[in-house]
């Protein structure tokens, strides 16, 4: 492309730029342009040599052939045993001086104290966290500094068999394929051309037969301000639908494909995955086992269409819900990472973001993730347990011992502040 600076960001303020013109920077950079969905863990370029985790950078090992797919095994939650009030969970906590607090009213706790430490859980515990969370749907642990990976995924097998990530970078140790390196510092600049906010909510790997449960993910390095993550609850959209329209979204499947990570592992060089891609349809609305409480399971990310329907009313219902997670509001928790700071998530019940705001800084953190049951529509729940599955925001009302939620009154309302 020919002209100067000024002519060319004129020509992109009037879209006059054609296809496959590069404008010319107007902050050169030597980084690589990323888009997150397109993110397979790399380093880019050379990390200085003083770097204290050096041995758990993204690396993408050469591979000569393909393991086999997934099949599904037997997995019984450890949330079924634990105590309904997390009453060990609690008075472990205690006794360390330590606190559980919530951060929100429908989801988040934290966990915190000096005397804190989570590779000091005892097995009752971890059955009491993996209620916890289930509830919560994200509970964050401060100041994980002693928790080493090793500890990381011996809690991550306690809740179930850790998921290897099919196209995903190891780290570069060698012997940890069972974790996910999550890693970006100033030679991988996000592509903010590539990617809208409400797009980056996701729950992870959810094209896989068993989808995970609860994921724990320790961030080592991280800037001192910017790229947050945001946990938005799956209960909440359902609970906050109509009753036709919750009961139309049980009836529905959706298609959740693998192939577009598999994609970009491949255009990055990286030719044989360590599984190929699969698709897997799963349910539109899925019940948690431990709690029986419904919730909405698509995310834009994985999620492609709902099955049996037209292709507008596909894309239209799919849209409809991705921004119900990007906008609620209420039901979403933003956690402001410092180095060593623990975040235990249920990918069954919540979709997760990050803010890809803090570019140069470096950022870089460890995740396991323990595959779940198949995930259970409304209708195979309700007949495996025998009981009905519930609603969170009725469950609250209940609680509460208050009528709601409120109906409607069926008068105009006007929307928007007053101030
Ligand atoms: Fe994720």
């Amino acid at each position: 492309m020919t002209g100067t600076l000024t002519q060319t960001v004129a020509d992109v303020a009037i879209g006059r730029l054609k296809l496959n013109e590069k404008p010319v920077p107007t902050a050169p950079s030597e980084a690589k342009l990323v888009d997150p969905f397109n993110y397979v863990g790399e380093t880019f370029g050379k990390v200085d040599d003083s770097y204290p985790y050096a041995d758990l950078l993204p690396h993408n090992p050469t591979r000569t052939h393909s393991e086999p797919p997934l099949t599904v095994q037997e997995i019984t939650d450890r949330g079924f045993f634990a105590d309904p009030g997390h009453a060990r969970l609690r008075a472990w906590v205690k006794a360390r001086g330590g606190t559980i607090k919530d951060l929100g009213i429908c989801m988040g706790a934290v966990i915190e104290g000096e005397n804190i430490k989570m590779e000091e859980l005892g097995d009752d515990e971890k059955d009491d966290l993996a209620l916890l969370i289930a509830e919560r749907g994200v509970v964050f642990f401060r100041k994980q500094h002693s928790l080493t990976i090793d500890q990381q995924r011996e809690i991550g097998r306690h809740f179930g068999p850790l998921h290897k990530h099919p196209t995903y970078a190891v780290p570069r140790r060698g012997d940890l394929d069972d974790v996910v390196v999550v890693y970006s510092d100033k030679n991988s600049r996000p592509d903010l051309y590539a990617f809208s906010r409400a797009e980056l909510f996701h729950s992870d790997v959810t094209y896989e037969l068993q989808p995970p449960g609860a994921t724990i993910l320790r961030l080592y390095t991280t800037p001192e301000v910017g790229n947050d993550t945001l946990w938005s609850s799956g209960y909440n959209v359902y609970s906050q639908l109509s009753r036709p329209y919750q009961l139309y979204l049980e009836s529905l499947s959706a298609i959740h494909t693998g192939h577009n990570q598999a994609a970009s592992r491949s255009a990055a060089g990286h030719k044989i995955p360590l599984r190929e891609p699969i698709d897997t349809i799963h349910p539109v609305v899925r019940v948690h086992p431990v709690t029986g409480l419904k919730a909405v399971f698509v995310n834009p990310g994985f999620v492609t269409r709902i099955v049996g329907v037209p292709k507008a009313e596909s894309d239209n219902t799919l849209a409809f819900l991705k921004d119900c997670f990007a906008q609620q509001t209420d039901a979403t928790i933003r956690w402001r990472w410092e180095a060593g700071d623990v975040a235990c998530w249920d990918n069954r019940v919540v979709n997760h973001s990050a803010t890809f705001d803090a570019y140069p800084s470096q950022r870089h953190g460890l995740r396991v993730t323990p595959h779940a049951e198949v995930p259970l529509s409304v209708a195979d729940y309700e007949a495996k347990f025998g009981k009905p599955a519930k609603d969170w925001l009725k469950e609250r009302f209940a609680k509460l011992n208050i009528d709601g939620p409120a109906q409607d009154d069926g008068k105009m309302k006007n929307g928007g502040f007053r101030d």
